[in-house]
């Protein structure tokens, strides 16, 4: 364990534990907009900034990619400079993507009155974004997250400077999509956005189309067949039957309570014996 402040608050920790993590998890407010405790800090927002005195030297750092490995280092989450900092970058994120909720609601917080700077689209080099994404920041979440829990590489970033961008190879459907709708589930702006289609989904700005498969029994839709042909491999792993994902929750339970001679490792009703 290490022993750390944090606002004058003495601190114990595990030795490496983000920064941010551990703040939060005592309580301790810090914005960000790029960090999410199931993948690898990115530093991208930079609203995570904190100041960290080690001996006579303080520096600032982002707080979610800093993990505590020193004893007695102290640390400041809320001085006037930080506040000074996170504002000017709520003002390039509100210029940004002026009409996105969750900038405005932090931009009002962190002390942003109005907007002060031209946007993107305010401007004469305007080339537009060629994914149409107007309120995408960059975070990087929505690759992060197809990349690292997924395994997957349905997205990933394009071209440079202020042209960067979100987008799947050639800016057409990716064949590498499963369907899965995490990118949208962890964007912090609501720019993936998944519209129910007859008989699928499409995800924009991806230009995606997944089409659901449905229930080998009944019929209804079960969930998207790319996720079901990605997960059929790792189905054995969990001891589950090959068919479990053509079937509906319904007709699945349906199918054990009169199969118990294929389904026997299930115990009871919708139990499965993972041993
Ligand atoms: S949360 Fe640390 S840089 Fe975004």
């Amino acid at each position: 364990m290490i022993s750390i402040t944090i606002n004058g608050r003495e601190i114990q920790t595990e030795k490496d534990t983000p920064l941010l993590q551990l703040a939060r998890s005592k309580g301790i407010g810090i914005p960000s907009l790029c960090f999410h405790q199931a993948l690898l800090p990115y530093g991208a927002c930079r609203l995570c900034v904190v100041e960290v005195t080690r001996g006579a030297r303080t520096t600032i750092v982002n707080s979610c990619a800093y993990p505590v490995r020193e004893e007695g280092i102290s640390v400041e989450t809320n001085t006037p400079q930080l506040r000074k900092i996170r504002k000017i970058i709520m003002e390039l994120l509100l210029a940004r993507c002026p009409e996105v909720e969750i900038i405005q609601k932090m931009a009002a917080g962190l002390g942003v009155k109005e907007r002060r700077l031209p946007g993107k689209t305010d401007t004469a080099s305007n080339t537009g974004r060629n994914n149409g994404n107007e309120n995408c920041i960059l975070c990087g979440l929505c690759v992060r997250v197809c990349r690292e829990v997924i395994g997957k590489e349905a997205i990933s970033f394009a071209r440079r400077g202020a042209e960067r961008e979100v987008a799947t190879p050639f800016y057409a459907h990716s064949g590498d999509c499963v369907g899965c709708t995490a990118c949208a589930f962890v964007c912090p702006t609501g720019a993936v956005k998944v519209e129910d289609r007859r008989g699928g989904i499409f995800i924009s700005p991806w230009n995606t189309e997944i089409s659901y498969t449905a229930c080998v029994m009944c019929g209804v839709p079960v969930g998207p067949e790319a996720a079901g042909r990605y997960l059929k491999d790792k189905l054995s792993t969990l001891n589950l039957p090959a068919d479990w994902l053509q079937l509906c929750p319904g007709c699945r339970r349906k199918e054990i309570a009169g199969k118990e001679g294929k389904y026997s490792f299930i115990k009871h009703k919708g139990e499965v014996d993972y041993g």
